[in-house]
């Protein structure tokens, strides 16, 4: 029993978190290629294989900080991609599961209010690989 009651509080700490084996995250690049460019195409221009059959028209991606005043709306960005992931977009019917994006290990970011939210690790890898590509 004491021992249980030791292991929780490492839990609690966060420490057994720690010590668990890292899971190895993604590019973010990889991640998109994996992910997205089925859609918006490799080069995120929206001209990906699956784009025509899709019904509706896929954005570009590599204008949204251009569309946004020239300023990359990280976390706008993030909310989205988040929001298709858990089904929740406008968009759903034609997302198709990225439910694995929240998978793995949560990192604690300033998503803008000032309070550190636990996000995941992918999430933010992709939005940050996204902002790489803006023209
Ligand atoms: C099945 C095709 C498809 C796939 C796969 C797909 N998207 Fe999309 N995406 C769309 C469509 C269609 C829209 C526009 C309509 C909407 O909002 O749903 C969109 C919109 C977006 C937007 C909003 C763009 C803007 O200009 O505001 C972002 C950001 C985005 N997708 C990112 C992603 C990311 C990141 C992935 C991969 C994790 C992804 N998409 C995978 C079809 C797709």
């Amino acid at each position: 029993m004491r021992y249980l009651g030791i292991v929780a509080g490492l839990a609690g700490a966060g420490l057994i978190w720690a010590c668990a084996p890292e899971e190895r995250i993604p590019s973010g690049a990889a991640l998109y290629a994996d992910y997205c460019a089925a859609c918006h195409g490799t080069d995120a221009r929206g001209s990906g294989p699956e784009a025509a059959g899709v019904g509706v028209a896929i954005p570009d991606l590599t204008t949204i900080a251009a569309r946004n005043n020239g300023v990359f709306p990280l976390t706008e960005v993030m909310s989205k991609v988040d929001g298709y992931a858990r089904g929740r977009s406008p968009g759903r019917s034609v997302m198709p599961e990225l439910g694995h994006l929240l998978d793995g290990p949560l990192v604690r970011v300033d998503t803008g209010d000032g309070m550190l939210t636990p996000t995941p690790a992918k999430l933010i890898a992709i939005a940050d690989y996204l902002k790489t590509v803006q023209r």
